[in-house]
């Protein structure tokens, strides 16, 4: 049983026979570790609910608490806080059974989820946005899975709206000699083309034309329906777009140790778009509405206004909430029972999901509460608004990463004559730097990319958790090769073994907690406590010099559990260990 499950279940006990309520009985980490372990707030709690003095009812909660031997004190401070501190017998004793792999957790039922996140566009390079949402979608599916969840992980491709009928009528006025363009129903040629540099040279001038000609906007919007309505040359030249791009968007989410199970898009969800539409008429939701196909999706008691969602517009052509609404249609009809779709989007795209959501519960397809919206902020620049580049465009992920790793290239004191082993590690640092210092930031809240500060080695960063997780390994190398051995049974006997080893107990309800409240910054705070109790712990309490090989062996085993804890932590926040790292010569 994980500690602080003993502990809560202790707390019923002691509020069941002190007559509290047991809304109120549960531990928490104490905000005082000089005084204790761990705090119950019940009786300062139900105290005004019971119209009694609150010291009394903690006196009784405490009285029992004494009973339990796991306790080396129990105390009740301030106006009745009942403050516990653990025996060291008892801390050892639950390090013993601490599993990484199979935590201990409360019993949940699995479920079957789909992970929707990343969400890149065909035609335009990644962007800041799309870091956040493969980064944090890729943690949060680990989290999810490392706790007996099935996940499914789909890219969802931006592939299917008007930037598509763009780039056709753009081809289309260069190259109007192209078989794409006639009357042809097939034998297309085979190869693409069109490289993946091409379409993303050719998408800004496409969006460009279309903001400033009218003629080409009207053609655009047309070629989007044309393509959506099946026209084969369009969709047979669309085709290259999809397959040239998605082959440099794997390449991508690779270097960034994303991966998915589905790569679907938006166009997908075409083979069901007419039954879809059939449905909705037939149950009477989706309705006419100024030419365009709409469904009300408004309730009386919304505080805002939500508008109606539009299927077709006007001029014919799904619209981007058609297609996520025919994605949720055909996810709930796969074989496998779907318990819960997530997806991680920019919060900005908050009102979209509200009425794709809505509208799927009113279909009958899905209950709102099994679909997910986790929202985002936006990374920023230097000047606090959202990251821009110095001419105004929007930021490339290629670029952040490079940034990053100008930055740590420079502390490290190397250059591109430096060995492979050291550019790995210069890889690896950047990347962790980068992940860390989103994962970290609290999911909802904006944050400034700040590489400088991302890639330092102290500080609540992504290398001083490798640092950590480096330092921790090669001194278990050390040992072995002294022939030390990890004990069974740790003795604790400082302060610092004693922080350390609470922090580890610690695990299973950081990850618990960071499942439930879909943060995965939750366990970077996990991690990174972990690794500053162990770097307290290295400077003070000598491992392979101890006092006695028993000693040695107990610190090797507290050592172990910490390369445990850090690495379980690494893996579910996508951040890999270099084998060596070196302290930076440049560090200021
Ligand atoms: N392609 C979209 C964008 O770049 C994100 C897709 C999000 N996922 C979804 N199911 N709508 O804004």
């Amino acid at each position: 049983m994980s500690i602080l499950k003993y502990l809560n279940a202790k707390a019923i006990e002691a509020c069941k026979v002190s007559g509290v309520p047991l809304e109120f009985a549960f531990f928490t980490s104490s905000d005082r570790p000089d005084l204790a372990d761990f705090q119950c707030n019940a009786a300062f709690q139900a105290a005004r609910i019971l119209k009694k003095n609150p010291r009394e009812i903690a006196a009784a909660i405490q009285a029992h608490l004494l009973t339990d031997p796991a306790f080396a004190e129990v105390n009740v401070a301030g106006p009745g806080f009942v403050n516990v501190r653990l025996t060291n017998a008892f801390i050892s004793q639950h390090l013993q059974r601490l599993d990484f792999e199979n935590p201990d957790l409360d019993e949940v039922a699995p479920e079957t989820m789909i992970f929707d996140y990343g969400g890149p566009n065909i035609a335009k390079p990644l962007h800041v946005g799309h870091l956040r949402s493969a980064v944090i979608g890729e943690a949060i599916k680990r989290i999810a899975r490392s706790l007996g969840n099935k996940v499914i992980a789909d890219i969802h491709l931006g592939d299917w709206g008007t930037p598509m009928g763009m780039l056709i009528a753009e081809l289309q006025e260069r190259h109007p000699e192209w078989p794409y363009f006639s009357d042809q129903e097939a034998g297309f040629p085979e190869d693409s083309p069109i490289s993946v540099d091409d379409l993303n040279r050719l998408y800004p001038e496409a969006a460009k034309h279309f903001k400033e000609d009218e003629t080409f906007a009207t053609k655009a919007r047309k070629a989007t329906a044309d393509l959506q309505a099946g026209h084969p040359g369009y969709r047979a030249l669309w085709r290259h777009f999809v397959d040239v791009s998605l082959d440099s968007v794997k390449k991508d989410f690779a270097a960034l140790n994303v991966g998915f199970d589905l790569w679907l898009g938006e166009s997908d969800a075409d083979t069901v778009m007419k039954d879809m539409i059939f449905d909705l008429k037939q149950k009477g939701l989706a309705v006419e509405s100024e030419g365009a196909l709409v469904i009300h999706v408004a309730r009386e008691d919304d505080e805002i206004e939500i508008p109606p969602l539009i299927l077709e517009k006007s001029g014919g052509g799904v619209t981007y909430a058609a297609t996520d609404l025919a994605t949720i249609y055909q996810r709930v009809n796969m074989e496998e029972v779907i318990d819960r779709i997530v997806y991680v989007v920019d919060q900005r795209q908050s009102l979209h999901f509200k009425q794709v959501f809505r509208a799927a519960a009113l279909a009958g397809y899905i209950e709102e509460s099994r679909l997910e919206h986790l929202g985002f902020g936006t990374v920023n620049g230097p000047d606090g608004k959202p990251f821009k580049t110095r001419e105004g465009g929007v930021m490339r992920l290629a670029d952040l990463l490079q940034m990053a790793r100008d930055e740590v290239v420079k502390k490290m004191g190397i250059d591109e004559n430096a060995d492979e082993a050291m550019q790995k590690m210069a890889d690896s640092i950047a990347m962790a730097a980068v992940k860390f210092g989103d994962l970290s930031t609290q999911r909802l809240s904006d944050y400034v990319f700040d590489p400088e500060a991302f890639v330092r080695l102290e500080g609540k960063t992504g290398p001083y958790i490798q640092y950590a997780a480096v330092r921790v390994q090669s001194l278990l190398d050390k040992a072995a090769e002294k022939g030390l051995q990890p004990a069974r049974d740790i003795i604790i006997e400082t302060s610092e073994e004693r922080a350390l080893a609470l922090l580890l107990l610690e695990f299973p309800v950081a990850l618990q907690r960071a499942h439930e409240r879909r943060m995965p910054s939750d366990l970077c705070e996990h991690v990174y406590h972990v690794a500053q109790a162990y770097s307290r712990f290295y400077q003070n309490c000598p491992v392979i010099a101890a006092e006695s090989k028993e000693q040695a062996e107990s610190r090797l085993a507290l050592s172990e559990l910490c390369r445990r804890d850090i690495a379980a932590c690494l893996d579910k926040l996508g951040i890999d260990v270099p084998d060596r790292m070196i302290t930076y010569k440049n560090e200021e």
